[in-house]
């Protein structure tokens, strides 16, 4: 098994290892927007060098305005942090008055138990299984929130399954966590890829529910760590006051406000990630070894039902510059599952020779 809190791209490490180029490997274990960031981003980048002698504007104003018009929301809605990373390790303190028992619907990112972890908390999941295709069932977590947990985790659309809960469930969900006194951390970090699923109107002034939102997905910014949280002015006002200051620098909130102003890539984006998702899946699916789950974001899981491990399969396309993510050490999921991200037709086509040719063992 992997080290425990292992993630996708660590693209760096890996063509040091090989002795390659960054740009020589296909990554397809962190799911980043195969067309790149907005057009606007880099020169909006290099515009703003010269700002990079002053502080960052520390309440980022700007951006929150444009985050909060994006959504339809009141900046005061809007918390950013240095990437939805930074924010999850806050949750643990945000809710700390209340207890230190939490619950994560699994398989889930790994870094909600870290953050629980570090804090000292007590951890237990809920499990999600394949039999159910990975769909959350809400009777099954209103018995299980009766036995008194402070904070839920629960990620939609879920990674690595990427599955979506759709909106009437995750109503049910915010009204048992209302009623079972759980504060509930919606994780949204994919779900720019099917915006009009997501729980944002849902949320709106609740106080006991943030919404996490990542930029370094759908925008391609992984790099300068982008993320933000939707929820209650309260309860925004008492995340932000635990922040460190300036941890949203310059480039970041410039590249942030840059993104959000190009409406033509988002559509592309969507258009594009839709139909590769769509052919990915159909490509994979035509194995009679692997079983691949409807993802709605732009990856997908797949499961090898004979014929090898993920560790195998991985360990054959990394020697040929393809990186896929074995999901053995995600809670609730086995050496068989491994998520791969969904990129542009050239070099999805290259992923699906790669696995071709491991599962007939032509090679
Ligand atoms: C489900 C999920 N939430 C949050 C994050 C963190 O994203 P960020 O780069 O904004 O910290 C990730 C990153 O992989 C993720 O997969």
């Amino acid at each position: 098994m992997s080290a425990p809190h292992e993630h996708g791209g660590n693209i760096f490490a890996i063509a040091r290892s090989l002795g390659l180029p960054p740009e020589a490997i296909l990554d397809f274990s962190a799911s980043i927007n195969p067309l790149g960031m907005a057009p606007g981003v880099a020169s909006a980048l290099a515009a703003s060098l010269p700002n990079l002698l002053h502080y960052p504007d520390k309440g980022a104003v700007e951006l929150k305005e444009r985050i909060a018009s994006y959504h339809g929301l009141a900046p005061e809605e809007v918390a950013v942090g240095n990437g939805s990373t930074e924010l999850i390790h806050l949750l643990p303190r945000l809710v700390a008055g209340a207890g230190k028992r939490a619950l994560i619907v699994a398989p889930a990112f790994a870094e909600y138990a870290a953050a629980l972890e570090r804090a000292g908390w007590e951890i237990e999941y809920f499990h999600l299984t394949k039999e159910d295709g990975f769909a959350l069932d809400a009777a099954r977590l209103k018995e299980r929130l009766a036995l008194g947990y402070d904070l839920l985790f629960l990620c939609n659309p879920a990674n690595p399954t990427g599955i979506l809960t759709p909106a009437e469930t995750i109503w049910d969900v915010i009204r048992l966590c209302r009623a079972s006194g759980t504060f509930l951390a919606l994780d949204e970090a994919f779900m720019d890829f099917c915006e009009e699923a997501s729980a944002k109107e849902l949320v709106r002034g609740v106080p006991n529910v943030l919404l996490l939102r990542s930029m370094t997905k759908f925008f391609a910014i992984p790099g300068l760590r982008l993320g933000y949280a939707l929820g209650a002015a309260e309860t925004i006002a008492s995340l932000a006051a635990l922040q460190d200051p300036w941890s949203v620098n310059t480039a970041a909130q410039v590249a942030g406000v840059a993104s959000l102003a190009d409406e033509d890539y988002r559509t592309r984006t969507r258009k594009l990630v839709a139909g590769e998702r769509a052919f990915l899946a159909g490509e994979l699916a035509r194995y009679p070894q692997l079983r691949v789950y409807p993802g709605a974001a732009n990856y997908l899981l797949a499961e090898i039902l004979s014929g090898g491990t993920a560790k195998d399969l991985r360990g054959y396309l990394m020697p040929r510059g393809i990186l896929i993510r074995d999901c053995a050490n995600f809670e609730g999921l086995d050496g068989r599952f491994f998520r791969v991200a969904v990129r542009l037709r050239e070099e999805n086509l290259k992923l699906l020779e790669g696995i071709g040719t491991f599962l007939s063992k032509r090679y």
